[in-house]
């Protein structure tokens, strides 16, 4: 069943893809609810999570070859905290390290560098040890995400240094799934389709 709402966010999209992979279908809950999961699929990759870490402050080394027995993800080495700056000011700043600098990053467990000041995100903006559906819901209000509308959001991957460096980190380390392009659209088809998540009441 088609709804009003279905139906002009069909036109929308059918628009804003004319001639693309969407022209013919038009984006339903569940095409939308499909675009999230490839978005969950980048959200926690651990080139994303390792810095999207919650209060604690604490940057993770998962997915780099320090695994040790148990489900714990390995936290950074050498006792690292980002504190309330998120830079670690208040001990021994990131870019102590993480030098603020273009780099091929091709020496392998050398510390990442990027052309901007390596830290941590915002606390609101924390993915690791949240589901799906919470992270989901998180990213689609602008009150919960530190402020970034959907087309922040996209803005953002398209010109962010972190995520950037997430897709191509260089030195052998796993690269976060996908592409940006693929993500910025796996995002407008959320977007589009009302950015639905796992659990909502059907519409
Ligand atoms: C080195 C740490 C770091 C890594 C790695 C990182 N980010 Fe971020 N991210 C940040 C910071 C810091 C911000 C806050 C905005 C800013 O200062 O640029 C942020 C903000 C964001 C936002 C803004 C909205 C929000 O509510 O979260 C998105 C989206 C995002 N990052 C996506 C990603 C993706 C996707 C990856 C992995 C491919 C990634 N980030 C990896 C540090 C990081
Ligand atoms: C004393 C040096 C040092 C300092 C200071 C330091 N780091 Fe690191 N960091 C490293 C090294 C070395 C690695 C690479 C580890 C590896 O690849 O095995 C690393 C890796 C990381 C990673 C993992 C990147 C990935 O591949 O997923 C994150 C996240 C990170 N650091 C965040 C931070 C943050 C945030 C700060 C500041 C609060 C910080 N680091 C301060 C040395 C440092």
């Amino acid at each position: 069943m088609i709804s009003l709402r279905g139906a002009i966010i069909g036109g929308t999209i059918a628009l804003a893809y004319a001639g693309g992979a969407f022209a013919q279908e038009a984006p339903d809950r569940a095409a939308a609810l499909a675009a999230w999961d490839d978005i969950h699929t980048v959200v926690s990759h651990p080139r994303c999570t390792n810095c999207h870490v919650g209060p604690a402050g604490v940057p993770l080394w998962e997915g780099l070859g320090h695994e040790e027995a148990g489900d714990q993800a390995p936290v950074h080495g050498m006792n690292i905290l980002a504190d309330e700056s998120r830079i670690g000011a208040e001990t021994m700043p990131c870019r102590t390290c993480h030098i603020s600098a273009a780099s091929e990053n091709n020496v392998p467990h050398a510390p990442p560098m990027i052309a901007d000041a390596w830290r941590l995100p915002p606390i609101e903006m924390a993915w690791k040890g949240k589901t799906s559906a919470e992270i989901c819901v998180q990213l689609r209000d602008p009150d919960s995400n530190g402020a970034f509308t959907p087309e922040d959001l996209s803005d953002h991957l398209r010109t962010s240094a972190f995520v950037a460096w997430g897709f191509d980190p260089g030195a052998g380390r796993e690269a976060a799934p996908g592409s940006i392009p693929e993500m910025q659209e796996a995002l407008a088809i959320w977007v589009a389709g009302g950015t639905p998540c796992a659990g909502d009441p059907h519409p």
